[in-house]
């Protein structure tokens, strides 16, 4: 038999369609662990429900954002790909952890105090504990590794304190100690140039837009912010549009543009039709796959149905563990 792969373990909230920082920062990256890890892909719809006061949109979100890791080379047969309600287990996991957890430490992560800040009149105890939640997401599948982002880590510095805390307590190594995959990648601005990209600002490009949507959104794109007229030469180094030739266009392309551009040889119009033309080329099979998925939305619901079966196996072995370890009678 070959030997088992280690696991990996990523949740994400339901946003909706996902947008070029999603695929860059996170989809890229789970397609690609896939050749050597066990994977399994989480969307989060109970941590959205700290931030969201309705959940008219909940389910077309989470919708999108399956059809969206779908298309994108996320391989369900070998994948497991699942909603996070749909698993109970990690409620009652989450409630067990809570009693080895901290409150101190919970109201100092920077990340609670960031999301305080930003909704001052709905800081509801589930905000608070968005950290156990997630810390019961990854032990519950006794993931090894978890490929997040930077702005994650104090999580998963706090998941593996819970853990230690909890088998110290209970006198077991019922629990996996998880770590942390950093992803490298460039943070990627919005259309803006200056914000991180986000659906909330409206700085983002769309990976299911049409090609006429993607241009439309390429053109708004603020490039070297001293360069006034097509005559001035322009700085590659301080614009976000080269920033981004530099993921998606070739290297000849590149480096004409980083010299061509000095030299106001291509203005920032032209600069961003390639740079659009680029991008649509790049995401075509990627859309193509996508408006074939989408002509059955029973198949999305399937797979995910299939997932969560598939992660209930787990999770239930994972509970007998930990009520005996707890002695839950
Ligand atoms: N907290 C993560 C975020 O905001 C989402 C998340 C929830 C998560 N549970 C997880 C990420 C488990 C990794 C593992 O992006």
């Amino acid at each position: 038999m070959a030997a088992s792969k280690d696991r990996v373990f990523s949740g994400a909230r339901p946003t909706g369609r996902q947008h070029l920082g999603n695929y860059l920062g996170a989809i890229q990256n789970y397609v690609a662990l896939q050749d050597q890890f066990q994977c399994i892909y989480c969307i989060v719809d109970l941590h959205a429900l700290t931030t969201v006061e309705t959940t008219v949109d909940l389910r077309t979100n989470v919708q999108e954002m399956a059809l969206d890791w779908l298309a994108a080379g996320i391989r369900p047969e070998e994948t497991i790909v699942f909603v996070q309600s749909n698993v109970p287990e990690v409620t009652e996991l989450h409630t067990i952890l809570s009693m080895v957890t901290s409150l101190g430490k919970l109201t100092d992560l920077p990340t609670f105090k960031e999301k305080a800040r930003l909704q001052p009149h709905n800081i509801n105890y589930g905000l608070v504990g968005y950290p156990v939640l997630m810390t019961a997401d990854i032990v519950l599948y006794k993931a090894k590794w978890v490929p997040v982002g930077i702005d994650q880590a104090p999580h998963i510095e706090f998941a593996r304190e819970v853990v230690r805390s909890f088998n110290h307590r209970y006198d077991t190594q019922t629990l996996l100690e998880p770590q942390m995959k950093s992803t490298e990648v460039p943070k990627v601005l919005g259309t803006d140039g200056v914000q991180k990209m986000s659906k909330s600002l409206d700085n983002h490009i769309e990976l299911a837009a049409t090609p006429g949507e993607t241009v439309k959104r390429v053109m708004t794109m603020v490039t070297d912010p001293q360069r006034k007229l097509r005559s001035d030469p322009g700085n590659p180094d301080v614009c976000n549009v080269f920033s981004m030739h530099m993921v998606f266009s070739s290297t000849d392309e590149v480096s004409m543009i980083d010299l061509e551009c000095r030299r106001a040889g291509i203005g920032c119009v032209d600069c961003k039709k390639l740079f659009a033309k680029n991008i649509n080329a790049h995401l075509k099979p990627f859309r193509s796959r996508r408006n074939e998925l989408q002509k059955d939305q029973d198949r999305v619901w399937d797979i995910l149905r299939d997932g969560a079966k598939r992660a209930s196996q787990i999770a239930s072995q994972t509970m007998q563990e930990v009520r005996a370890a707890v002695g839950l009678p």
